[in-house]
């Protein structure tokens, strides 16, 4: 086994792709990122966030705007770097987007994997960091959560997606030994860069909570819904286990470490905190560390959505030495830092326009 070098990171321009980025660069690796821009934000030069990124650590990354589907311009990068292994990031994640599009996810999210899994096998590089979900668990039947939950009964066509390419993993894996690859499943990513240079930008319509909650503490959006307040919990509504997204990059660096001493093949880890908090209780925090008031609704609950889940992340602090070191507050305090310093988000790509005066441009 050798110390790897250089990372490819798949949407590498995105919210947890950037954050890894900044932790890659800081751990001393070198970064090739792509990204198609299908949920991030261009300008002129490319990726504000990336440029952030580089300006955060002081070192360099090199980037090409990339979509997975487009398998000559992928080979193309793969034939220019010695890519030492993979962090794939790059996919389509909105929940209800899915459910109005399924081919659109399974080409994009499906194809896009098999792509890279080719590209990747024909450069002699068989090292993979994969970006799963704990949607794969579907409704917990105990919890916390332990990475032998059974997976597979999943409502929606986006956590379809993350566990068909798991169970593609196992099959590659079972039939090639070179495979070394690691899945992670993320739990609820929140929070921001401390610098509050780099944060949660989409460029999609957004409906998670945090994002949502600080729009409303803006002044952006009147209310924030609460999908339920009915549910089998100490106070009636939806539990989740929340992560800081700069725990989350470092669970990556440290599954680099594994992956790079050790041929495990394929193993799969949970990235969370160990710890539900409720949707009213992250408002509560919320309110008290940005000193805001978060007017309320109460609606229905959430078509599909899960009353309580939260992660046993002892396997990844016994076989990756990872545990979070963020807490609630923290999360709060970085996400509303960022969204502050940048109430737009990252500066857009303004398009031309042409001014037309009595006929004249
Ligand atoms: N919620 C509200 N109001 C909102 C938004 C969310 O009350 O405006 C509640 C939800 O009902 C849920 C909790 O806040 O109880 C968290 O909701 P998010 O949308 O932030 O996150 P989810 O747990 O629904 O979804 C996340 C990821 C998905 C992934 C899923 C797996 O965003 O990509 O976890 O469980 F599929």
């Amino acid at each position: 086994m050798t110390q790897f070098k250089t990372i490819l990171v798949t949407g590498g321009a995105g919210y947890i792709g950037s954050h890894c980025v900044v932790d890659l660069l800081e751990a001393g690796y070198d970064v090739v990122a792509i990204d198609n821009f299908a949920n991030a934000v261009e300008d002129e030069e490319g990726s504000p966030a990336l440029q952030r990124a580089e300006e955060i650590t002081g070192k360099p990354i090199t980037f090409y705007k990339a979509d997975l589907l487009d398998k000559p311009q992928i080979n193309d990068i793969f034939d220019k770097h010695n890519v030492d292994c993979v962090i794939h990031f790059a996919a389509l994640k909105a929940v209800g987007e899915s459910m109005q599009q399924p081919l659109l996810y399974y080409q994009n999210n499906l194809l896009g994997m098999l792509n890279l899994l080719e590209i990747m096998r024909s450069h002699n590089c068989y090292q993979m960091v994969f970006s799963s979900s704990c949607t794969v668990y579907g409704e917990p039947e105990h919890l916390p959560i332990t990475e032998t939950h059974p997976t597979g009964s999943i409502t929606n066509v986006y956590g379809r997606t993350k566990y068909f390419i798991e169970e593609m993993l196992k099959d590659l894996s079972a039939a090639d030994d070179k495979w070394n690859i690691i899945s992670l499943r993320y739990f609820n990513p929140v929070g921001a860069h401390p610098s509050g240079l780099i944060g949660e930008d989409p460029t999609k319509e957004f409906t998670n909570l945090m994002p949502f909650m600080a729009q409303v503490a803006l002044g952006k959006k009147p209310v924030l819904t609460v999908f339920g307040s009915d549910y089998n919990t100490p106070d009636g509504t939806g539990i989740r286990d929340y992560i800081h997204v700069m725990d989350l990059a470092r669970g990556h660096v440290a599954a680099l470490s594994l992956l790079s001493s050790s041929h495990i093949k394929l193993r799969v880890y949970n990235l969370g905190t160990g710890r539900g908090v409720s949707v009213k209780e992250l408002v509560s925090v919320f309110e008290r560390v940005t000193k805001t008031k978060i007017p309320l609704k109460y609606e229905a609950r959430r078509l599909g959505d899960i009353t309580a889940m939260w992660a046993d992340a002892t396997l990844a602090k016994n076989e990756l030495g990872w545990t979070t070191r963020h807490s609630v507050e923290e999360m709060c305090t970085d996400f509303w830092r960022w969204q502050t310093m940048n109430p737009n988000g990252y500066p857009k790509k303004i398009k031309k326009s042409v001014i037309v005066i009595n006929g004249k441009s």
